[in-house]
């Protein structure tokens, strides 16, 4: 039997798929400590993560490991390089989660727009302030997407009943591909500077990091509003503190370079933060598990998968 570690809470259809083939023994722990679970099992052949960091020393941990895979999209905290070096394949589960953030993008469009998180605060204070929650509506705005994968097309499509101008750029999506999901193709200093909301959509990756700087910020029209749900190193927090001292730009945020408690290095410049919740709905972790396992299994019976990030 192929030993599975699964060091996180993660939905069961992913050990039923599993442990049904009869070829494969699930070792799950939702105590997120990967590290000492690879101790007690050195002799893991794949591991299920979602944020859990895999670093080359839980890499050398296991010895017989063949697979690490990514519940979710994001594997910024995968050492897949090394994985590579060591014979090992890395994989996601490509838009299992992108109706979810696409969600969450939209909810925090709207609930900032009408001030709902203050104004519910507020009230169940006992106060009255209507005039001080005066909101804007998000129909008939412009909308930039900078990134049109699973999460940006979905954004885009989610969007069509507010009837929005979308623009949109992604150095891997054609202009009629862009044009297919209503987005006109532009480059991203025209998604900043015409933009009323800023939506990032992109990986977390040495090309990325800190792309969102004073440059690009400082093209923002005066109250519009940057949201990311992406990841946190793509957005250059003292560029926003900067750029928020002479407009009133606004910041909605889902990430951070850590998820867990304590003060945030974004508390003074995000009008509105959130626990990196964008994925965190139940349909979107039983997709991630489902074809997290759906994908060892695949990759077991014809020695590949698409869902390989770490190829090359
Ligand atoms: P995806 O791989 O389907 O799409 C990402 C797109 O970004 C690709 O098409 C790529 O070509 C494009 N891109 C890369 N660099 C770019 C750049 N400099 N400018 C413009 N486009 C660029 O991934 P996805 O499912 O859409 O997810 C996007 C990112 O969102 C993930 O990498 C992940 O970090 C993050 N994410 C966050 C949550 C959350 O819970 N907040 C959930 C899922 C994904
Ligand atoms: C992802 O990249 O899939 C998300 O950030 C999900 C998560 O880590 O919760």
């Amino acid at each position: 039997m192929k030993k599975v570690l699964i060091p996180t809470k993660l939905e069961k259809v992913a050990r039923e798929l599993l442990t049904a083939t009869g070829r494969y023994e699930v070792i799950q722990d939702d105590a997120e400590n990967l590290k000492k679970l690879a101790g007690e099992n050195p002799d893991a052949y794949a591991v299920i993560v979602r944020s859990n960091p895999v670093t080359p020393e839980i890499i050398d941990s296991l010895p017989r490991l063949k697979l690490i895979v990514r519940a979710g999209t994001g594997f910024n905290t995968i050492d897949s390089q090394y994985a590579r070096k060591k014979g090992i394949d890395v994989m996601n589960t490509p838009g299992a989660n992108a109706n979810a953030v696409a969600e969450e993008v939209i909810a925090l469009m709207l609930a900032d727009a009408r001030y709902l998180v203050r104004a519910e605060i507020s009230t169940r204070a006992g106060k009255w302030e209507k005039k001080r929650f005066m909101g804007r509506e998000i129909t008939g705005k412009t909308v930039g997407l900078l990134g049109l994968g699973n999460i940006g097309q979905l954004v885009a499509k989610r969007l069509s009943g507010f009837e929005v101008k979308l623009l949109g750029y992604d150095p891997i999506v054609t202009l009629e591909q862009a044009r297919a999901f209503n987005v006109e193709f532009t480059d991203v200093e025209t998604i900043f500077a015409q933009s009323d909301y800023v939506s990032l959509h992109i990986p977390e990756n040495a090309q990325t990091k800190k792309l969102v700087g004073l440059k690009l910020l400082s093209l923002m029209k005066d109250g519009a509003t940057l949201i990311n749900c992406a990841r946190a190193g793509i957005v250059d927090e003292d560029a926003v503190r900067e750029v928020k001292k002479s407009k009133k730009i606004r910041f909605l945020n889902d990430v951070y370079a850590k998820d867990a408690e304590g003060v945030k290095s974004v508390t003074d410049i995000a009008d509105i933060m959130l626990p990196h919740l964008g994925a965190s709905t139940v349909e979107a972790n039983t997709n991630a598990a489902r074809m997290a396992a759906e994908q060892i299994i695949e990759f077991d019976e014809t020695g590949t998968c698409s869902a390989i990030v770490n190829r090359a």
